[in-house]
């Protein structure tokens, strides 16, 4: 039987064929009957990166042994990775350092963050951050607040209103806003400009968590006069799983920033071994101990997948691909209970899509074992991220497809798919 082409497939093709990022796949090895929708949380494999660390392990490590932290240049790769991710976040090439995780990047930042504030007036203990966001984010704010003895005032992610009223409330009396640009689970995205000048209206500290941003959309931090901004390296960013995380610190506040992990890595000579601690002038001083530097290399060579790219193509890419998923899910899914959470006017959003169903994790599972691969969120949360490097239109026509046919056969109700893992 010869079925028709369906319209939408025959505008996948279209659009797919002046996509000016279409040559982009070509950097990365993804594998063949896999359409991957989960670059939002690690992102894939770039080509050059197992070659690269082939040469790390047997040549460097393996032969260069100790000798590599200098013949190698091992030692300063921390801040020479920093300055490849400025280029992608709107950064300065001496305001961005890769080390630890985004968690402990986060706590780093902001204790001296509030220590900042707080040098400069003690009235200035309010911290404010979000209720809903990625859990870890709350758990470091709370944790700081209680160190510092500060208040902890949590909003609702997104909530432009109740932000708003936040910041007034505590006017003169607030030290620091922390909030992540993308929710990690509605895909809602904060105007970063506007909420930077918000917080900065009552001189107030703005730090931003750009997990799903940096790689993802253009991001302006200097542009948007940010003061501080952390974020991880394997979801867009595609270092690998468990790559060493960013941290931003705009020049203007380098030299009063005190890292509330001192370390030796932080020190100005941290070979002189003295036993007082004397600060690095530059970003170097928020580094603490010795980097995790195969994955630091893994993502050096991970983020040549960036090379030449304009983030602003990225951008209208990301917004073509979500538009079309939205639409195909609205035109071929009605009846079959989604709902979509993120919000449909596009600059609302980031680079992921966020539908809603009852049975969410079963659905996704009967996805993933048809080879399109996305993830849950509990309790009801599907989610799809559009990394425009390496996806195309029609990928995500096929994979609207899928979604249809598993749940037109009832196949996502195999028992097997009920089955929780570890990580969802
Ligand atoms: C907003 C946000 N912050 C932090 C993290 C993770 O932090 P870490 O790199 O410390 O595991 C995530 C992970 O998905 C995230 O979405």
């Amino acid at each position: 039987v010869n079925y028709p082409t369906p319209p939408s497939f025959l505008r996948a093709v279209t659009l797919d064929a002046s996509d000016p990022l279409a040559e982009y796949r070509g950097r990365f090895v993804l594998p063949d009957n896999v359409i991957y929708l989960d670059g939002n949380s690690l992102g894939a494999l770039p080509v050059g990166v197992a070659e690269r660390m082939q040469q790390v392990i047997t040549q460097e490590w393996g032969v260069g042994l100790i000798r590599s932290w200098n013949s190698a240049d091992w030692y300063p790769a921390p801040i020479r990775v920093g300055s490849q991710i400025s280029k992608l976040i709107g950064a300065d090439s001496d305001e961005v350092v890769v080390c630890d995780s985004t968690s402990v990047n986060l706590f780093k930042v902001l204790t001296s963050a509030l220590r900042l504030a707080q040098s400069v007036s003690t009235q200035r203990n309010i911290l404010i951050a979000e209720r809903d966001n990625f859990p870890t984010n709350t758990y470091t704010a709370s944790s700081v607040a209680e160190l510092l003895g500060v208040e902890l005032v949590l909003i609702d992610s997104i909530d432009v209103a109740a932000l708003d009223s936040a910041i007034h409330a505590a006017g003169e009396r607030l030290a620091v806003v922390s909030l992540t640009q993308v929710n990690y689970k509605s895909g809602a995205r904060y105007d970063m400009a506007a909420t930077t000048d918000l917080a900065h209206s009552v001189g107030a500290l703005m730090v931003w968590d750009l997990c799903h941003s940096a790689g993802a959309f253009p991001v302006l931090l200097n542009d948007c006069d940010v003061d501080f901004a952390v974020g991880c390296s394997y979801k867009y960013l595609n270092g690998g799983p468990g790559a060493p995380a960013f941290l931003f610190v705009a020049k203007r506040h380098q030299k009063a920033m005190r890292n509330p992990l001192q370390g030796w890595h932080g020190h100005v000579a941290p070979f002189a071994f003295t036993s007082e601690f004397v600060p690095h002038v530059g970003i170097d001083r928020m580094l603490t101990g010795t980097a995790s530097q195969l994955g630091l290399l893994a993502l050096e060579a991970a983020l040549h997948a960036f090379d030449d790219v304009d983030m602003n193509d990225v951008r209208s890419k990301s917004m073509s691909l979500i538009d079309l998923f939205i639409e195909l899910v609205d035109e071929e899914l009605a009846g079959y209970g989604f709902g979509v959470l993120t919000p449909r006017e596009s600059d609302q959003r980031g680079s992921q899509v966020a539908l809603t169903h009852e049975h969410g994790y079963p659905i996704t599972q009967a996805l993933i074992a048809c080879g399109v691969i996305g993830d849950f969120r509990a309790p009801n949360v599907l989610r799809f991220g559009f990394a425009p490097l390496y996806l195309s239109h029609v990928d995500i026509h096929r994979a609207v497809m899928q979604l249809k046919e598993i749940m037109e056969s009832g196949e996502w109700d195999d028992p097997k798919f009920h089955a929780r893992g570890a990580v969802t």
